[in-house]
């Protein structure tokens, strides 16, 4: 009896129970997972039923054999290992290819450690087996399911935009340079996950979508626009959330369109949200979409070029803009960065491409 255990308060008398190297050996035999032991030589002298299971090979076909029997061209890996483990050296779930009796592939998980005598020499190495054939499988089709997916939300994107560029040019060519300099500043910021980039650049490609629904000889009216012709302008980010709602992206895009002209002391539109509660990714576009309009030319305005939309960004940082997105913009121009100028040329590249082509000429 454990006299330790005996005198631990609050522990219960256990029965002392003896295993016998018998019973050791049987449930070894029988456990679900794969069990090899090989001794000095590379020469397996221990093969359970569940590595037969796994592998096709019984054990009296590979017993006295070298577990070349079961690598074949991976020989050279187990060699590896079992070298490893003579020096002590401890694996748990390593991947490793293989093959069965029957040569058919399979993807096999091991753990293995080296195996001592009585007298603490080592004699040899355990391995356990885990057939990740199946697991594998499913991981490689969810990927290709998820690539696909990816694929059929920027088909969506691009068929969207393009139902913009169908009807309006300008509308089209400024939200995807929009989107080039969103992503671009971004990038510049730091601090964004790859997958809210994604959503940076989705919601920047589709931002002014709800101009779909503004008159065009309105969009492209030159002088003055009276108060009701300015309102119904000043509907289109609630217009792209109506129209974005109903798609499940994987990011907030509908309602990053409607917040793209809010701004931080909250005199924005539509809802006058201020500071935090404007989603940082409609921070983002707010800045790039001031800079690419008044840097272009508009059928009702000649541009006022760069210079003016990068003063304007910094004259109202941190009252109308995200402080953080104007100086990612301002650094970025700084260095040199251009916008391409030609939409027929971009229109159906990622605006990452394009932005990486972009920062690649600084
Ligand atoms: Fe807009």
């Amino acid at each position: 009896m454990n006299t330790e255990l005996q005198k631990e308060p609050g522990r219960a008398l256990l029965p002392d129970i003896k295993i016998s190297d018998e019973s050791l050996s049987a449930f070894v035999k029988a456990s679900p997972l794969g069990i090899i032991a090989v001794d000095l030589d590379g020469i397996i002298r221990f093969w359970n039923k569940a590595v037969e299971e796994i592998t096709g090979w019984t054990e009296d076909q590979v017993l006295g054999r070298s577990t070349e029997v079961l690598a074949q061209d991976q020989g050279e890996a187990y060699e590896r290992l079992r070298r490893r483990t003579l020096q002590k050296e401890i694996f748990t779930s390593v991947p490793i290819r293989a093959v069965k009796k029957d040569r058919s592939p399979i993807q096999l998980s091991y753990s293995a450690a080296a195996v001592y005598d009585e007298a603490k020499r080592i004699v040899g190495t355990v391995i356990i087996l885990f057939d990740i054939t199946v697991k594998m499988e499913l991981e490689s089709a969810l990927r290709l399911s998820l690539n696909k997916m990816s694929r059929v939300v920027d088909e969506t994107v691009n068929a969207l935009a393009s139902a913009v560029e169908s009807r309006d040019l300008y509308t089209a060519s400024h939200q995807r340079r929009v989107a080039i300099l969103a992503c671009a500043i971004a990038e510049e910021m730091g601090g964004i996950g790859k997958d809210q980039k994604k959503g940076v650049e989705t919601a920047a490609i589709l931002h002014d979508i709800g101009k779909l629904h503004v008159p065009f000889d309105l969009l492209n009216m030159p002088g003055h626009l009276e108060d009701m012709e300015l309102a119904l302008i000043k509907k289109h980010p609630q217009t792209g959330y109506g129209i974005l709602k109903g798609i499940e992206f994987p990011w907030p895009v509908a309602c990053i369109v409607q917040q793209h002209h809010e701004r931080l002391d909250g005199n924005g539109y539509p809802a006058g949200l201020k500071g935090d509660r404007i989603l940082p990714e409609a921070r983002i576009i707010g800045v790039a979409d001031v800079v690419e309009a008044m840097s272009s030319h508009r059928p009702y305005r000649p541009a006022k070029g760069i210079d003016a939309a990068l003063q304007e960004i910094d004259a109202a940082r941190g009252r109308l803009y995200d402080p953080k997105a104007v100086d990612a913009c301002l650094a970025l121009f700084k260095k040199g960065f251009v916008l391409p100028d030609d939409n027929r040329n971009f229109h159906h590249q990622s605006a990452w491409h394009i932005c990486g082509a972009s920062k690649n000429k600084l």
